[in-house]
Protein backbone atom coordinates (compact mmCIF):
# COMPACT_ATOMS: atom_id res chain seq x y z
CA UNK A 1 0.00 0.00 0.00
CA UNK A 2 1.74 3.45 -1.18
CA UNK A 3 1.83 6.26 2.04
CA UNK A 4 0.08 9.28 1.30
CA UNK A 5 2.33 12.45 1.92
CA UNK A 6 0.51 13.44 5.05
CA UNK A 7 0.77 9.86 6.58
CA UNK A 8 4.78 9.29 5.85
CA UNK A 9 5.07 13.12 7.80
CA UNK A 10 3.08 12.35 10.63
CA UNK A 11 5.44 8.65 10.71
CA UNK A 12 8.69 10.81 10.23
CA UNK A 13 7.37 13.18 13.45
CA UNK A 14 6.89 9.84 15.36
CA UNK A 15 9.94 8.13 14.73
CA UNK A 16 11.80 11.46 15.00
CA UNK A 17 9.97 11.89 18.74
CA UNK A 18 11.69 8.38 18.91
CA UNK A 19 14.64 8.84 18.28
CA UNK A 20 14.99 12.25 19.78
CA UNK A 21 13.94 10.96 23.39
CA UNK A 22 16.63 8.36 22.79
CA UNK A 23 19.26 10.38 22.50
CA UNK A 24 17.72 12.94 24.97
CA UNK A 25 16.58 10.55 27.64
CA UNK A 26 19.75 10.76 29.33
CA UNK A 27 19.24 13.79 30.56
CA UNK A 28 17.35 14.21 33.97
CA UNK A 29 16.59 18.12 32.24
CA UNK A 30 15.76 16.88 28.60
CA UNK A 31 12.35 17.87 27.14
CA UNK A 32 11.91 16.71 23.86
CA UNK A 33 9.62 18.20 21.03
CA UNK A 34 9.61 18.24 17.48
CA UNK A 35 9.10 21.64 15.73
CA UNK A 36 10.29 23.14 12.48
CA UNK A 37 13.13 25.32 12.38
CA UNK A 38 12.94 28.31 9.67
CA UNK A 39 15.99 29.51 8.35
CA UNK A 40 16.27 33.23 8.37
CA UNK A 41 17.82 34.00 5.09
CA UNK A 42 15.64 32.21 2.57
CA UNK A 43 12.48 30.52 4.32
CA UNK A 44 13.90 27.00 3.63
CA UNK A 45 12.72 24.68 6.96
CA UNK A 46 14.06 21.67 8.89
CA UNK A 47 11.65 19.78 11.43
CA UNK A 48 14.43 19.33 13.92
CA UNK A 49 13.80 17.92 17.82
CA UNK A 50 14.11 20.56 20.22
CA UNK A 51 15.23 18.97 23.24
CA UNK A 52 16.06 21.16 26.76
CA UNK A 53 19.59 21.38 24.99
CA UNK A 54 18.02 22.92 21.90
CA UNK A 55 20.38 26.29 22.00
CA UNK A 56 23.47 26.20 20.16
CA UNK A 57 26.37 25.45 22.73
CA UNK A 58 28.40 28.96 23.70
CA UNK A 59 31.84 29.62 21.43
CA UNK A 60 35.11 28.55 23.27
CA UNK A 61 36.00 32.43 23.27
CA UNK A 62 39.54 30.41 23.01
CA UNK A 63 39.04 28.86 20.19
CA UNK A 64 37.51 31.35 18.47
CA UNK A 65 40.33 34.12 18.93
CA UNK A 66 42.88 31.05 17.91
CA UNK A 67 40.45 30.68 14.73
CA UNK A 68 40.54 34.23 13.76
CA UNK A 69 44.02 33.79 13.32
CA UNK A 70 43.87 30.42 11.32
CA UNK A 71 41.28 32.01 9.06
CA UNK A 72 43.48 35.81 8.17
CA UNK A 73 46.19 33.21 7.27
CA UNK A 74 44.74 30.42 5.67
CA UNK A 75 41.57 31.02 4.49
CA UNK A 76 40.88 35.48 4.05
CA UNK A 77 43.00 35.04 0.59
CA UNK A 78 39.76 33.41 -1.05
CA UNK A 79 36.81 33.91 1.22
CA UNK A 80 38.12 37.19 2.34
CA UNK A 81 39.42 39.26 5.16
CA UNK A 82 35.65 40.03 6.57
CA UNK A 83 34.51 36.61 5.37
CA UNK A 84 33.02 38.85 2.77
CA UNK A 85 33.55 35.85 -0.19
CA UNK A 86 34.98 36.81 -3.74
CA UNK A 87 32.94 38.75 -6.21
CA UNK A 88 29.96 37.61 -7.89
CA UNK A 89 30.55 34.26 -6.03
CA UNK A 90 26.80 33.10 -7.17
CA UNK A 91 27.86 32.42 -10.56
CA UNK A 92 30.60 29.63 -12.03
CA UNK A 93 33.38 31.26 -13.52
CA UNK A 94 34.34 30.54 -17.30
CA UNK A 95 36.11 27.39 -16.04
CA UNK A 96 32.98 26.00 -14.26
CA UNK A 97 33.73 26.84 -10.99
CA UNK A 98 32.66 28.73 -8.38
CA UNK A 99 34.94 31.68 -6.67
CA UNK A 100 34.66 31.56 -2.76
CA UNK A 101 31.56 32.32 -1.25
CA UNK A 102 31.32 34.75 1.73
CA UNK A 103 31.34 32.98 5.38
CA UNK A 104 28.69 35.46 6.89
CA UNK A 105 24.96 34.92 6.84
CA UNK A 106 25.13 36.01 3.40
CA UNK A 107 26.67 33.17 2.42
CA UNK A 108 25.53 29.30 2.70
CA UNK A 109 28.09 27.84 5.10
CA UNK A 110 25.33 27.82 8.09
CA UNK A 111 23.46 25.66 5.85
CA UNK A 112 25.24 22.90 6.35
CA UNK A 113 25.90 21.07 9.76
CA UNK A 114 29.02 20.76 11.81
CA UNK A 115 30.09 16.97 10.46
CA UNK A 116 29.79 18.45 6.45
CA UNK A 117 31.99 21.51 7.18
CA UNK A 118 34.02 19.64 9.34
CA UNK A 119 34.47 17.33 6.13
CA UNK A 120 34.75 20.34 3.78
CA UNK A 121 37.55 22.31 5.78
CA UNK A 122 39.75 18.84 6.37
CA UNK A 123 38.94 17.29 2.77
CA UNK A 124 37.85 19.99 0.69
CA UNK A 125 34.65 20.13 -1.16
CA UNK A 126 33.69 17.07 -2.38
CA UNK A 127 32.95 18.08 -6.10
CA UNK A 128 35.33 17.18 -9.17
CA UNK A 129 35.62 20.43 -10.19
CA UNK A 130 36.47 22.98 -7.31
CA UNK A 131 39.02 25.63 -5.89
CA UNK A 132 38.25 24.40 -2.38
CA UNK A 133 41.18 22.18 -1.37
CA UNK A 134 41.24 20.66 1.87
CA UNK A 135 43.50 21.40 5.03
CA UNK A 136 44.47 18.02 6.06
CA UNK A 137 48.12 17.48 6.76
CA UNK A 138 48.12 21.55 6.58
CA UNK A 139 46.62 22.41 9.55
CA UNK A 140 45.96 20.38 12.69
CA UNK A 141 42.16 19.28 13.06
CA UNK A 142 42.11 21.64 16.11
CA UNK A 143 43.09 24.69 13.80
CA UNK A 144 40.61 23.66 11.29
CA UNK A 145 37.84 23.78 13.96
CA UNK A 146 39.19 26.84 15.34
CA UNK A 147 38.50 28.58 11.70
CA UNK A 148 35.10 27.11 12.10
CA UNK A 149 34.12 28.61 15.42
CA UNK A 150 35.34 32.00 13.89
CA UNK A 151 33.33 31.45 11.25
CA UNK A 152 30.00 31.16 13.91
CA UNK A 153 31.21 33.51 15.90
CA UNK A 154 30.34 36.27 13.35
CA UNK A 155 26.47 34.49 12.87
CA UNK A 156 23.36 36.10 14.13
CA UNK A 157 21.84 33.86 16.90
CA UNK A 158 19.34 32.86 14.15
CA UNK A 159 21.70 31.85 11.78
CA UNK A 160 23.31 29.91 14.84
CA UNK A 161 20.30 28.11 15.58
CA UNK A 162 19.86 26.95 12.30
CA UNK A 163 22.96 25.59 11.86
CA UNK A 164 23.32 24.04 15.71
CA UNK A 165 19.74 22.42 14.59
CA UNK A 166 21.22 21.09 10.66
CA UNK A 167 24.26 19.58 13.02
CA UNK A 168 21.88 17.95 15.09
CA UNK A 169 19.89 16.67 12.61
CA UNK A 170 23.38 15.35 10.34
CA UNK A 171 23.87 13.26 13.53
CA UNK A 172 20.10 11.80 14.17
CA UNK A 173 19.43 11.16 11.16
CA UNK A 174 22.15 10.03 9.41
CA UNK A 175 23.91 12.89 7.11
CA UNK A 176 21.38 14.64 5.48
CA UNK A 177 23.23 17.88 6.37
CA UNK A 178 24.61 18.70 3.29
C1 LIG B 1 42.13 28.90 -2.72
C2 LIG B 1 40.95 29.57 -2.25
C3 LIG B 1 40.35 29.07 -0.94
C4 LIG B 1 40.96 28.98 0.29
C5 LIG B 1 42.38 29.35 0.67
C6 LIG B 1 39.93 28.50 1.20
N1 LIG B 1 38.76 28.29 0.53
FE1 LIG B 1 37.02 27.56 1.29
N2 LIG B 1 36.17 27.63 -0.51
C7 LIG B 1 36.77 28.12 -1.66
C8 LIG B 1 35.84 28.01 -2.77
C9 LIG B 1 36.13 28.47 -4.19
C10 LIG B 1 34.66 27.44 -2.25
C11 LIG B 1 33.40 27.08 -3.05
C12 LIG B 1 33.81 25.92 -3.91
C13 LIG B 1 32.75 25.33 -4.80
O1 LIG B 1 31.55 25.63 -4.63
O2 LIG B 1 33.17 24.55 -5.68
C14 LIG B 1 34.91 27.20 -0.83
C15 LIG B 1 34.00 26.64 0.02
C16 LIG B 1 34.20 26.45 1.37
C17 LIG B 1 33.26 25.86 2.27
C18 LIG B 1 31.89 25.30 1.91
C19 LIG B 1 30.86 26.38 2.05
C20 LIG B 1 29.47 25.89 1.76
O3 LIG B 1 28.53 26.67 1.92
O4 LIG B 1 29.29 24.75 1.36
C21 LIG B 1 33.81 25.90 3.51
C22 LIG B 1 33.20 25.40 4.81
C23 LIG B 1 35.11 26.53 3.39
N3 LIG B 1 35.32 26.84 2.06
C24 LIG B 1 35.94 26.80 4.44
C25 LIG B 1 37.22 27.28 4.30
C26 LIG B 1 38.12 27.49 5.41
C27 LIG B 1 37.75 27.32 6.88
C28 LIG B 1 39.30 27.90 4.89
C29 LIG B 1 40.58 28.19 5.62
C30 LIG B 1 41.05 27.19 6.59
C31 LIG B 1 39.13 27.96 3.44
N4 LIG B 1 37.87 27.58 3.14
C32 LIG B 1 40.12 28.32 2.54
C33 LIG B 1 38.03 28.61 -1.78
C34 LIG B 1 38.97 28.64 -0.78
Amino acid sequence: MPLSGPTISVLVLALSSLIAATVFASSATARVAAATVTAPQNGASVILLAGAGGNPPPLDAALVARGATVYAEHCARCHGEKLEGQANWRRANAQGRYPAPPHTDAGHTWQHGDPVLLADIMDGLPLPNTDMQGFRGKLSSNDQAAALAFIKSTWSPETREYQWRMTLTHHLWGGTGH
